[in-house]
């Protein structure tokens, strides 16, 4: 498995993610059949798939193994091409019409949000808010690095591992971009993490990515929901899109960190920063204390 721990001596080196994730024993595999599998218990659904929690007895590991409706080969390739420690696992694909499903590294902490609600208001500390805010930008920074627009990054998209590791999954809207991309339908309760540009022009890019990052670091920022109080989700759509409101951030939050999330929010994407440079403010720990005690 990755050979990659947190948290690491910081090598100042981009490509520091990459040279780690080497490792043959990786190997993504075509499962032939589901028969390889022993089930336990579903843990977790989304709009179109059930997510399992399941052991593959030949490997005597435990995966997660999330049933979709399909497998394109666009999703495969994707799917096979990803290797990141801030990324999910994926081992392996069953693609056996009827049976679609993508095997993955199993994360016993469950999601992000589902993690921050259980928090109650309470705040993450700053080394977690750091570590977390970092493993959430290499994500994003690492799959634009190879032209890959995720285009659902939101809290429940990212997963906590056993060694407290922050990990993105879901590459179910991800796509190969250079450039924006149209987006064919909504996922549904992704409006909050939503670009005023998806949400308008149904329009989605890396920058796009960059923007829905901003929600995630406000998220491990305050625990809320973002725009916790809205109604519904064509609300929150009306009011980011139309109105160009955004969560409030609180006062206490460090000016390097309030500029850095507002500029991640900007109407003009071109104008948004890059995740290197997002990436680079959170290791070199710029913002300084988190919280003022
Ligand atoms: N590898 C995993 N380990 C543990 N839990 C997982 C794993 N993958 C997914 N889950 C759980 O299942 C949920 C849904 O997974 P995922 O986001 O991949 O499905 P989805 O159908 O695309 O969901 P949505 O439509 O809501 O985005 C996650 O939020 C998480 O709680
Ligand atoms: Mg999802």
């Amino acid at each position: 498995m990755w050979n990659f721990h947190w948290p690491r001596p910081w090598s100042g080196s981009s490509d520091y993610y990459q040279l780690n994730t080497n490792n043959n024993n990786d190997e993504f595999e075509d499962i032939a059949s589901i028969g390889k599998f022993e089930w336990m218990e579903l843990c977790g659904s989304g709009s179109f798939s059930s997510v399992y929690k399941a052991t593959w007895t030949e490997r005597n590991i435990t995966v997660a193994a999330k049933k979709v409706l399909s497998l394109s080969q666009k999703e495969l390739d994707i799917l096979k091409t990803i290797k990141n420690p801030c990324i999910i696992n994926i081992l392996g694909v069953i693609s056996q019409s009827p049976d679609f499903y993508i095997i993955m590294e199993y994360a016993n902490g469950g999601n992000l949000f589902n993690y921050l609600r259980k928090l109650k208001g309470s705040k993450l500390p700053d080394d977690t808010f750091y570590q977390w805010s970092e493993h959430a930008t290499e994500a994003v920074r690492y799959l634009g690095s190879i032209n890959i627009a995720h285009r659902d990054i939101k809290s429940p998209n990212y997963l906590i591992t056993s060694a407290r590791d922050l990990k993105l999954c879901d590459f179910g809207t991800a796509k190969v971009s250079n450039e924006g991309t149209s987006v064919t339908s909504h996922e549904k309760g992704s409006s909050p993490w939503m670009a005023p540009e998806m949400i308008r022009d149904k329009l989605a890019s890396k920058k796009s990515d960059v923007y829905s990052l901003g929600i995630v670091i406000w998220e491990l920022l305050t625990g809320e929901i973002p725009y916790g109080q809205a109604d519904n989700q064509y609300q929150i759509m009306y009011l980011v899109a139309e109105k160009g409101e955004r969560p409030l951030i609180p006062e206490d939050c460090p000016q390097l960190l309030r500029r850095l999330i507002l500029s991640c929010w900007l109407e003009d994407r071109d104008s948004r920063p890059t995740p290197q440079l997002i990436l680079e403010r959170i290791q070199t720990k710029s913002f300084g204390p988190i919280r003022k005690s």
